[in-house]
């Protein structure tokens, strides 16, 4: 995705005076971005333009007073896309209007630096095609995992292997409720303290519904397997229907839950879902609380490498930012391999927890057991904990490795019988021999 000027006009803006750098966005990234650059004082980059919404408003925060007085603040795009400034860097997110602004940056010669996952996500290659016409820069370290240079280290440090699978936990907001929940928490209160602390979306359904994850999934499969996927195809269930009861029954099975994106090649198929998964224990997932994030990528030659560190948050984000600035600025070259595009199945041979909620009655669990079977699913396990009122009791079932169409098959049938008083949650289960562990 990174294209390179093949001009040295960028190094010889080093050496003769300054590479000059606009921020679009002045959030949490955004502010934290002027912070890291106003500390650290980078020799030939310096920040000239801010654009935002409320510029008046923004000057006046903390982060804005240690700006020079020289920097422009201004609510007009043309400003900064007519002004002679080398680098754009993109902290607003969303594709409209977003897009069509890089696109005019990229064509007036401008480079252009992003943490904007769904923008990269689905349209990272036409970009990346236009910055190659007009031999300027498109960098998005940013845009999976924040602070963790994954994206950097899988295009250069990765590009000689075969990757062949990858998986991990890329959404912080998601990490910081269920680490918490694991805890004791509950969902609604973290979420809002994920939220107030600034790492979920503007829209947070984005973070709990798997759509920031899975634009993610997407990047790292294009830029480590090489395989193009259309996001809207990779399958996402959402971790809102995560209760206290599933980590605790998930607990007796030595598990606990996190949100896991996994893609796999298999030929010209690639198998991605993002969903809450049972992580055993003993797996680093399991030990990855907060906003960190861990990708562990899965070479032919090199075998596993695990990324892991802080995946939200504004200065973790913005240290991968001001590197990507800092690469432009030394006109540093990536590798570059040709993507082919995939076709997705969500599918994944995998055990399976099952949580049932029913009104009780005898006949429950050999009907459950009756349409598994139908299925050619195989019970693993049956938990089911005393205590719960009968009118509204929580079982768990778990089946040995099926695929995971052919237990929404039976689940279909199942959430059928009048006794299920809730919609059953289906979650896979990562094995020891996942690389997900
Ligand atoms: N909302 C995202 C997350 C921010 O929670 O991971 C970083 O992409």
């Amino acid at each position: 995705m990174t294209t390179k000027r093949k001009s040295t006009s960028i190094k010889k803006a080093k050496v003769d005076s300054v590479v000059k750098v606009a921020l679009l966005g002045f959030g949490t990234v955004g502010s934290s971005v002027a912070r890291v650059l106003a500390a650290s004082k980078f020799r030939g980059v310096e920040l000239t333009h801010i654009f935002n919404r409320n510029p008046a408003r923004k000057r006046s925060s903390d982060a804005a007073r240690l700006l020079p007085a020289s920097v422009v603040w201004t609510d007009d795009i043309d400003v900064i896309l007519h002004s002679d400034v080398d680098i754009v860097v993109e902290l607003m997110g969303g594709l409209n209007p977003v897009e069509g602004w890089l696109r005019k940056a990229l064509a007036a010669g401008k480079s252009v630096v992003t943490a904007n996952k769904q923008l990269i996500a689905y349209r990272g290659t036409s970009l990346a095609k236009l910055a190659a016409l007009h031999d300027v820069y498109l960098m998005h370290g940013a845009a999976v995992a924040g602070g963790v240079p994954v994206i950097p280290g899988v295009l250069q440090g990765l590009g000689g292997d075969q990757v062949t699978k990858l998986s991990g936990i890329v959404n912080g907001t998601c990490n910081y409720i269920l680490s918490r929940m694991e805890g004791g928490a509950d969902y609604a209160t973290v979420l809002a303290d994920a939220q107030q602390l600034g790492y979920a979306e503007s829209d947070p359904a984005a973070d709990v519904d798997g759509h920031d994850a899975r634009a993610k999934l997407c990047i790292l499969s294009r830029i480590a397997m090489h395989a193009e996927l259309n996001p809207d195809e990779v399958a996402t269930q959402t971790i809102s229907t995560i209760e206290a009861i599933d980590f605790s029954y998930a607990k007796e099975l030595n598990c606990t839950i996190r949100q896991v994106s996994r893609a796999e090649l298999d030929g010209k198929l690639v198998h991605a879902r993002v969903a809450p998964m049972l992580v055993p224990l003993a797996s680093p997932m399991a030990w990855s609380h907060g906003t960190q994030n861990m990708v562990i990528v899965s070479g032919r030659f090199g075998g596993d490498v695990v990324f892991s560190g802080h995946g939200a948050g504004g200065e973790p984000t913005a240290v991968a930012v001001v590197s990507d600035v800092l690469a432009v600025a030394q006109g540093c070259k990536t590798v570059q391999l040709p993507v082919r595009k995939r076709e997705v199945t969500g599918d994944f041979m995998a055990p399976h927890y099952l949580r049932f909620v029913v009104d009780d009655k005898p006949g429950i669990v050999s009907a459950i057991s009756g349409a598994l079977t139908t299925v050619g699913a195989n019970i693993d396990s049956i938990l089911q904990r005393r205590g719960y009122p009968k009118h509204r009791l929580p079982f768990v079932v778990t089946t040995e490795p099926s695929l995971t169409s052919t237990i929404d098959h039976a689940l279909a049938s199942i959430a059928r019988m009048d006794c299920m008083l809730e919609r059953p949650l289906c979650l896979q289960m990562l094995e020891p021999e996942d690389k997900a562990e």
